[in-house]
């Protein structure tokens, strides 16, 4: 079994490829640490990091997962390109396109932008984050935290809270989640749930505490400022008032509750410090799984170069 030839977002996968993406990324797991964390399963290939938006921690562990695999990297930022004197995406993308790349990690501001380059190159595409659309590997490093530290999805109570309108990884998750088997409920203020969201499959509750009750997993996600066209709640300091996450909330959910965050984090916004840093925060290991997973995704799009038009 193998996936197609992209990774545009989880929709497109059944539960067998998530599974299958999952399993591969255990396995490869391993080589970070081995004394020499290297294996020559991409030798050859050469991978464009193409981020037209900041990024910490998805461009670092995809650039990681490249080295670690042998994979040839070329490392775009629209900041230091040519994009700061007009060329638009895809007369970059038509440029890079001849120097023979045979997969392309791209972020950009615009939902829909790494299925539009997929009609002019040849190689994969992999999205690293399209808009509020899909951010697909974020999903799949969570999915494995999940699993690591729960065992399973089926009838896993999660809790997602934060700014649901403007999530590119909240719809990822809720796609992967809810073919997973899991319960996923939504919470944030209103002016940050989008209309309709429920037809996802998803339960929604404004009430934070009332929405903490017998959670397993509780996901915060960042308050995205540079994206919301007008301020959807008084003050930073009312958000966290009403919707931060405190040791006294986190009481609320069940014992064994585990803590997520996609990154990065706002100290004293989504969450408190002492939260962040708790025995429950799983967020490093999410951090920590995002090699894994990206070594895993490159590996299967990318093994034996055998990049059939299936996607
Ligand atoms: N979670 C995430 O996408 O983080 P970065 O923006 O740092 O890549």
């Amino acid at each position: 079994m193998s996936l197609g030839k992209h990774l545009l977002g989880i929709k497109d996968l059944t539960k067998e490829d998530i599974t299958l993406i999952l399993d591969t990324a255990e396995k490869m797991s391993e080589i970070s640490f081995r004394p020499i964390k290297k294996v020559p399963a991409l030798r050859g290939k050469l991978v464009v990091n193409l981020f037209f938006e900041p990024s910490t921690r998805t461009r670092s562990s995809f650039e990681i997962a490249e080295k670690r695999l042998s994979a040839e990297s070329l490392n775009f930022s629209s900041g230091t390109s040519s994009v700061l004197k007009g060329e638009t995406l895809l007369d970059t993308v038509l440029n890079i396109e001849r120097m023979n790349p045979d997969a392309y990690i791209m972020r950009h501001s615009s939902p829909g932008s790494c299925k539009l380059i997929t009609e002019y190159v040849k190689g994969s595409v992999i999205n690293a984050g399209d808009g509020a659309s899909e951010h697909p590997t974020q999903a799949l490093l969570d999915a494995l935290t999940i699993r690591q530290k729960k065992g399973s999805f089926e009838k896993l109570k999660v809790l997602i809270c934060g700014d649901i309108a403007h999530s590119r990884v909240v719809r990822s998750n809720i796609h992967l989640l809810k073919k997973m088997g899991a319960d996923v409920t939504l919470c944030g203020p209103a002016t940050m749930i989008p209309p309709y969201i429920e037809k996802m499959g998803v339960k929604v509750e404004t009430n934070f505490e009332k929405a903490l009750s017998q959670k397993d997993v509780v996901m915060m996600l960042r308050i995205q400022l540079e994206r919301q066209e007008k301020i959807l709640f008084p003050s930073l300091k009312e958000y966290f008032l009403t919707y931060g996450l405190t040791e006294k909330r986190l009481k609320l959910a069940d014992k064994n509750c585990i803590v997520m965050h996609p990154g990065p984090i706002n100290r004293g916004v989504e969450m408190a410090s002492e939260v962040a840093d708790s025995k429950e925060s799983v967020i490093l290991d999410q951090v920590e799984n995002g090699v894994s997973i990206r070594m895993a995704v490159l590996f299967l799009l990318l093994q034996g170069g055998e990049n059939e038009d299936s996607n």
